[in-house]
């Protein structure tokens, strides 16, 4: 990964100073984002979507795992300082379309459908986001959800959702937070 980190050490800079001097950003670490960069590199998915924007650095990785084919990466973020500091940072970015929002709106309102998914906004809300993506699924999308470990008690209806509505195949990863990637088997027999 240190040749990717080096391509963008200005931008990677930059968000490194955001982490240290604004508060309330609540960034991925860097093993959370360089495995999202890799899922994606290996998945190559066309339409990603994540839940939780902040200032825009996952979706930094997020962007750059995809920028060599055609994908499209949509973010939701809800909070206004945060929506307009990730505009800031992802100017130069060309796959990503960022909305603002919160997500349980937004998200019935998205026509195309998602094969790459990253959540990482309001914990008790993740079973809220993932019925509502059911249906805005293609089979096989990987679904990874964040804070997995540090927010279990917060997490638990959305893990037990992905352990046993029968439609998702998953593991948990001890990494950072603690993830969660699911993948999505809309032709599972239930
Ligand atoms: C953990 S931070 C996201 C960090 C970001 N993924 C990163 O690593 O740079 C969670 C973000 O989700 C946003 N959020 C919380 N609830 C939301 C909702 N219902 N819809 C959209 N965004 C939401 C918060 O405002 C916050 O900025």
């Amino acid at each position: 990964m240190e040749r990717i980190k080096e391509k963008y050490t200005h931008e990677l800079a930059r968000f490194e100073v955001q982490r240290n001097n604004i508060r309330r950003l609540w960034n991925i670490q860097q093993d959370t984002a360089e495995l999202l960069y890799t899922f994606v590199k290996i998945k190559k998915p066309k339409h990603i979507l994540e839940i939780g924007t902040s200032n825009g650095f996952s979706t930094f990785w997020l962007s750059i795992a995809s920028e060599s084919y055609d994908a499209v990466i949509d973010t939701i973020e809800v909070d206004k300082d945060r929506f307009k500091l990730a505009k800031r940072n992802l100017k130069n970015r060309k796959n990503i379309i960022q909305r603002f929002g919160k997500a349980e709106l937004i998200i019935p309102e998205l026509l195309d459908k998602f094969d790459f998914v990253f959540i990482d906004a309001g914990k008790i809300n993740y079973i809220d986001y993932i019925k509502i993506l059911i249906s805005k699924l293609k089979n096989n999308a990987i679904i990874i959800a964040d804070n997995i470990i540090s927010h279990k008690d917060s997490i638990k209806e959305y893990l037990d959702y992905i352990e046993s509505s029968g439609l998702f195949d998953n593991v948990t990863l001890n990494i950072d937070s603690g993830l969660n990637v699911a993948i999505y088997k809309a032709n599972k027999i239930r």
